[in-house]
């Protein structure tokens, strides 16, 4: 870490934090998120570049409010509070905080005023994402307020010669439509930064941390064959080589080829993998059962068992590795949202595992960033690329009992659906496009004779978030060209209906 510049992030507790920390990568500038109370002598020992103070939910006034230690502003290194960060800063520097009069929430103008190097280059007026309650109603002395909005005088505010900035808006939400320009601004006018920092670098570092960690100690990973556990395999595989264990338990419910295609991509790299064929086992356990819940809750649980037991083989490990990514650390935090699905990870905690400690050495990264760590890793741009896959696999997109029969019957036609999205050259607009079995068998003709099978549902959705989505107007003759060839080339299905829902009310997927 020492060779490259870094930026401190001061963690308030804000919503945004790790976004604030994304956005500094995306700049290709090192960020480090510490907690607010960090020592300033650790400070100094870590010389960053620049110090951004997060926003929190707290108010300055609070008695139990968190606040750093105010010699943080006079280490000379240029500072950005945000929000809470920027309240802090004008109460410790003998400012004023007032609750707002009008509580501000969403897309609000900001105008700016005067020339600074942090608003260089930003229109005069530009939308900004706000969300609080209290706001600096006089600025400290030495500092000039440089922007405002129709009920906060103070949007921003400057104080040039101890290079101390501070804003009352999120620069790292996408809404703040020129939030990105201000945060360059910050890193490379004030802060001196050179944008030296690549995913190769958090490679490096988070490899030779991971040695540093473990020392002689094995780990032992679950690897499902998703993006995110198979890039944790790769990186933990170029730490310690064969001191990793990667369990991975096909449970039969995969795509079509995509066992196999886990296992030759992994079997080749320095790990120890084991691949527990477990199909008529799943297919055991979930015989009879057609709940949702209780096929989810199945699959859970065996998935579960074998991975505990291939462990107690393999004897004791130290380290229990997790392909954990930030949006699972924040869905995690959602403890009171309802339950429309029991989501489940094939590759989560199992419950009694001997071990000494949890890895999960993706933890800060979004997707997109995990993806790019991936490829850097030289896993497969097919793997790494992957749309998302439930961990319970077909098994929920399979209305009602899942037997070998329709599992081989849903393969063939979602292969057929995949091949030809691709070869029309739209995987860019579809975010995730599936085939689903129905439960449904109707009467139909091949040839001279009748048939009674299966009508399979075509899926194609697109989305940025996952929590709400469109489905694709796909084109007819593309759509044609599917259903002739699924109910040609896939002897048991006679019908093909596309799924022309949004969600909500539907789920992305069936059960
Ligand atoms: P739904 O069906 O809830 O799906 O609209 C939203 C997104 O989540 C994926 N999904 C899962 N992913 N384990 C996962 O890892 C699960 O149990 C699971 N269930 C749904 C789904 O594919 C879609 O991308």
């Amino acid at each position: 870490m020492a060779d490259h510049q870094s930026v401190l992030i001061l963690d308030f507790g804000g919503q945004y934090t790790q976004l604030i920390a994304r956005r500094v990568r995306e700049c290709h500038v090192l960020s480090e998120v510490v907690p607010w109370n960090v020592p300033v002598a650790e400070i100094r020992r870590r010389s960053p570049a620049g110090i951004i103070l997060s926003g929190g939910p707290a108010s300055v006034h609070d008695p139990e409010a968190p606040c750093c230690d105010p010699a943080v502003f006079g280490l000379g290194i240029p500072l950005l509070g945000i929000c809470y960060g920027m309240q802090l800063t004008a109460h410790l520097l003998g400012g004023q905080v007032e609750k707002a009069r009008e509580r501000e929430y969403g897309r609000i103008s900001v105008s700016l005023s005067g020339e600074t190097a942090l608003l260089h280059g930003l229109k005069a007026e530009s939308p900004c994402w706000m969300s609080h309650t209290w706001q600096v109603a006089a600025c400290p002395p030495g500092f000039r307020s440089i922007a405002a909005s129709a009920s906060c005088p103070v949007a921003a505010m400057a104080c040039e010669e101890k290079q101390l900035y501070g804003v009352q808006f999120h620069p790292e939400v996408t809404h703040t439509e020129e939030g990105t320009l201000l945060l360059r601004n910050f890193l490379f006018a004030l802060c001196r930064c050179t944008g030296d920092w690549t995913m190769a670098d958090y490679k490096q570092n988070t490899v030779s941390s991971i040695r540093q960690k473990v020392g002689s100690g094995r780990i032992l990973l679950a690897l499902s064959g998703g993006v995110d556990s198979s890039v944790a395999a790769a990186l933990l595989a170029e730490a310690v080589g064969d001191r990793l264990t990667c369990i991975f338990v096909d449970h039969g419910l995969m795509r079509l080829g995509e066992g196999d295609a886990v296992e030759s991509t992994f079997s080749r790299r320095n790990l120890n993998f084991i691949r527990v064929n477990a199909e008529d086992r799943f297919l055991r356990r979930l015989f009879g059962i057609t709940d949702p819940e209780q096929k989810r809750k199945t699959i859970g649980e065996e998935f579960i068992r074998i991975f505990e037991e291939e462990s107690r083989k393999i004897g004791s490990v130290d380290y229990l590795a997790q392909g954990t990514i930030y949006p699972d650390v924040i869905e995690s935090g959602l403890g009171d949202a309802s339950v429309i699905k029991s989501h489940h990870n094939v590759g989560g905690l199992p419950a009694h595992v001997d071990f000494r400690e949890i890895l999960e050495p993706l933890r800060p990264l979004f997707k997109d960033e995990v993806r790019q760590l991936g490829l850097e890793l030289g896993l497969p741009e097919q793997l790494v690329t992957r749309q998302p896959f439930p961990g319970p696999g077909l098994g929920i997109r399979i209305i009602g009992e899942i037997t070998k029969e329709k599992l081989d019957l849903l393969r063939q036609a979602d292969s057929i659906f995949q091949e030809e999205v691709k070869n029309a050259g739209l995987t860019s607009q579809c975010s995730q496009y599936f085939a689903a079995l129905t439960n449904m068998r109707s009467v139909g003709v091949m040839g001279d004779s009748r048939s009674y099978d299966y009508a399979v549902a075509l899926r194609c959705v697109e989305t940025d978030d996952f929590m709400t989505a469109d489905w694709v107007h796909l084109p007819y003759e593309l759509l044609a060209r599917i259903s002739d060839r699924i109910v040609n080339e896939v002897q048991g299905i006679n019908r093909v209906f596309y799924d022309i829902t949004s969600k909500p009310p539907a789920t992305v997927e069936y059960e």
